[in-house]
């Protein structure tokens, strides 16, 4: 059975390919210049099996998938009460880079939109901790997740951050209700290093299977965040992960995912498989086009629907 994955992969790539919609991510240039026919997909079990094909050893910035491991790694260093305090765990129905705050208290709706990923950034390592030994944290941690160490890409950094107005603007919003503590342009500077960090689809795949493996790397066998934290990440994951199309993907596809604007999706199947693909073209969530139809038929095609 196994041995017909790389064969079905290659087939399913195949019948995608021909789709030329949308387009690569017009905020950040340097992603609006990516290679837009690039496209790949990779399987990783939890018991350690890697199946990938198309172009899945190319390097791209993991974006917005960045959020639920950085999520997971907030909960891991500074513990639920504190985390839910400054981030919540509600549905947006709004846009990535909405404000999306709760009316009152200013706390992000939740961790996968900018405003809660920005507050989350804050929160990883011990508190007191400086921008740079955070972002060591987020660059070991993610790395952990992979299975290798994870390089950043400074061209796009420096892209997204000669236009981060949007997150600027959030990052001034959550200082301005104390959800942010400390000067929030060099929050912000650290949550978009953190988006720029260079994954392959392939890497993708053994980190979303980390997290289908109760927070244990399959390859290098390291628990990498404790299980309760898990079990939070993949429920967020799966109400939020998708933003304002949450109940679409909920209904049609049916596994918790995350995307990102250079292009990625993953997808997890607690104790069973992390799934990844990537091509660079966007729809108007600002998720792969490509990506959602590959999940669509994965989803159908093994009855991978568990929401
Ligand atoms: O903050 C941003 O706008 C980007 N660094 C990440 C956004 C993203 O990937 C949204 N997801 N699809």
């Amino acid at each position: 059975m196994r041995s017909m994955i790389p064969d079905y992969l290659t087939d399913v790539l195949e019948h995608v390919e021909p789709d030329t919609s949308g387009a690569t991510a017009g905020y950040i240039p340097e992603l609006a210049d990516a290679e837009p026919e690039q496209l790949g997909a990779a399987f990783a079990t939890v018991d350690g099996q890697v199946y990938a094909a198309g172009d899945c050893d190319a390097e791209f910035s993991i974006q917005s998938i960045s959020k639920p491991f950085v999520y997971a790694l907030a909960l891991a260093d500074r513990g639920f009460d504190a985390v839910l305090a400054r981030v919540g765990v509600e549905p947006s129905g709004e846009a990535f880079n909405e404000i999306s705050l709760e009316g009152g208290s200013g706390r992000p709706l939740n961790p996968m939109i900018n405003a809660g990923a920005i507050t989350t950034h804050s929160l990883v390592g011990v508190a007191g901790s400086d921008p740079a030994e955070r972002l060591e944290r987020v660059v070991d941690g993610l790395s952990a997740f992979a299975g290798r160490q994870l390089e950043m890409d400074e061209s796009v950094c420096a892209s997204e951050m000669a236009f981060a107005h949007r997150n600027l603007a959030i990052g001034h919003m959550l200082r301005s209700h104390d959800i942010l503590t400390e000067d929030p342009a060099t929050v912000v500077e650290g949550y978009i290093r953190q988006c720029s960090l260079l994954v392959t689809t392939r890497d993708l795949a053994v980190m979303a299977a980390t997290l289908a493996n109760r927070g244990v790397n399959p390859l290098s066998g390291k628990q990498v965040v404790p299980e309760p934290v898990l079990r939070q990440v993949l429920s967020v994951m799966a109400t939020c992960g998708m933003y304002d199309a949450a109940g679409d993907w909920a209904t049609q596809v049916g596994i918790p995912a995350k995307s990102g604007v250079a292009g990625g999706l993953i997808g997890t199947l607690p104790g069973q498989i992390g799934i990844a693909t990537f091509s660079p073209r966007l729809d108007a969530h600002g998720t792969s086009v490509r990506g959602v139809s590959l999940f669509h038929r994965f989803s159908s095609d093994m009855g991978l629907h568990v929401m």
